[in-house]
């Protein structure tokens, strides 16, 4: 029987955790904390994988741009979880074992389906599942005693339920057709134990069920968008040599800005390929990476949102595909990183992420400012992720970007070969664009912006122009 205990002058006990009562409970031993904790760090773990594995091939760029930013998460989650199991007491800490080969088939599952559809599917039970175990935790485990690991969860339940409620809209939009597979999925789990291990295994343990990782896993690397890009190919309006001609105002040039950052979505697409196909790394290298993806996914949602400002319909500029494809299908994984870091390197001061800033202040479009100002800030974080995990590989930082300068040289221009091939007129799509936000502003069109022609024709450097301003 617990003493009638009242808190002194009311103040919260316990420095306000939870009641006395609470904690009067014993709660998890730390042993059984770790081993439920590393589960939960592998489930992390495996669905930023999943959606790693899954953002360049997604043709939709909603889910392409939600599946870098849950991927991020996850990161992020994994890498608390990390910290955490490291002060239970717990070198060597293991956290690249498989807990459960149930557990690893139940992954495997989600990574190989085979459809968007069905993805989402077991992406969203995946989900489910895990958010459940992590409750019973926060219910089990005693709250004075484990309050870092509460700590560590809560603000993990946080972040999944944000990520559920976007992929049950992703299920509903996106419905799965009728099948077996949930069974699977549910059969793997329980041989497992549940996610978290707790529930008895059986004594004859049987052999697992797998529908679609029967065979290992093949990564498709190659870029896929939804109808809305309508002309992939298009390299028919140089954004560079607009931006940087003092002949035209700065806010024509802050509608071209908003191109060039929406057009940043190949940069999430190559860097997905990168991170994916570069296995064996320590961990801080998947979480900056899988940070500047998302980074890289957000500047080209910023540019989605300023041409919602100014009244302009995005999808009649044409996004081009054509440097993640190529990067993707032509250089190695290591040669890709090498042509990223040397474009984030190469910003010069005429050119750089500074003129672009001011070019936005200039325009006097506030908002294009602010998307300029965070875009610049996040280079500057990006420079550094480069330096901490690419340029280590090479003797000194000359011969890391001369690596990328190499890479990159063997991307020639494709101008001719897309439009033999009939994937591209290469239109010039900008008069239509400009005037849709005249239009919208209420003024007449500028002649001279109207009358812009400058291609990526014919040289090397249309592949170096459109890379500029991607991630850099
Ligand atoms: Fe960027
Ligand atoms: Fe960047």
């Amino acid at each position: 029987m617990l003493p009638n205990y009242t808190s002194y002058k009311n103040l919260p006990p316990l420095a306000g955790l939870c009641t006395l009562e609470e904690a009067a409970k014993p709660g998890l031993s730390v042993e059984e904390c770790v081993r439920r904790l590393k589960r939960f760090h592998y489930c992390f773990k495996r669905l930023h994988q999943i959606l790693m594995a899954r953002i360049t091939a997604e043709p939709i760029y909603e889910l392409k741009t939600g599946f870098a930013h849950h991927a991020y998460l996850c990161a992020e989650h994994a890498t608390a979880l990390r910290a955490r199991i490291g002060e239970m007491r717990e070198p060597p800490l293991g956290l690249d074992e498989v807990p459960h080969p149930a557990l690893e088939a139940f992954f495997d599952e989600i990574l190989a389906a085979p459809t968007t559809e069905e993805l989402v599917k077991g992406y969203h039970r995946g989900l489910s599942y895990l958010s459940e175990d992590i409750d019973s935790y926060q219910r089990e485990t005693n709250p004075l005693t484990d309050a870092p690991s509460r700590r560590v969860l809560k603000f993990a339940r946080l972040e999944l339920d944000e990520m559920f409620e976007f992929i049950r809209a992703a299920k509903a939009a996106f419905p799965a057709s009728e099948s077996d597979w949930h069974i699977v999925l549910h059969s793997l789990v329980i041989q497992a134990g549940g996610i978290d291990g707790t529930i008895p295994e059986d004594e004859k343990p049987y052999p697992l069920p797998r529908l679609y990782s029967t065979k290992p896993y093949v990564y498709d690397p190659i870029p896929k968008r939804d109808e809305r890009f309508s002309d992939p190919w298009n390299q028919g309006v140089n954004a560079e040599s607009f931006l940087y001609n003092e002949a035209y105002p700065a806010r024509a040039k802050a509608l071209m800005m908003l191109y060039k950052r929406l057009r940043e979505i190949d940069v999430p697409e190559m860097m997905a390929r990168i991170i994916t196909q570069t296995p064996g790394k320590p961990w801080g290298y998947y979480r900056d990476m899988s940070r500047q993806l998302w980074d890289e996914a957000r500047h080209a949602m910023m540019g989605e949102v300023g041409f919602f400002a100014l009244g302009v319909d995005w999808t009649k500029a044409k996004i081009t595909l054509n440097w993640s494809h190529r990067l993707n299908t032509e250089c190695t994984p290591m040669e890709a990183h090498g042509v990223l870091y040397y474009i984030e390197q190469g910003l010069m001061p005429r050119t750089g992420k500074r003129y672009e800033f001011e070019t936005g202040q200039a325009s006097g479009l506030p908002l294009i400012a602010t998307f300029q100002d965070f875009d610049w800030a996040d280079e500057v974080l990006h420079s550094q992720i480069g330096r901490e995990w690419y340029v280590p590989q090479f003797g000194n930082l000359k011969e890391a970007l001369a690596y990328g300068d190499a890479a990159w040289s063997k991307v020639l221009s494709n101008w001719a070969t897309v439009k033999e091939k009939g994937l591209t007129q290469h239109e010039n799509w900008w008069p239509a664009v400009y005037e849709m936000a005249c239009r919208a502003e209420g003024v007449p069109p500028d002649p001279a912006v109207l009358a812009f022609r400058e291609t990526y024709e014919g040289k090397r450097a249309d592949l170096k122009d459109v890379g500029e301003g991607l991630s850099g």
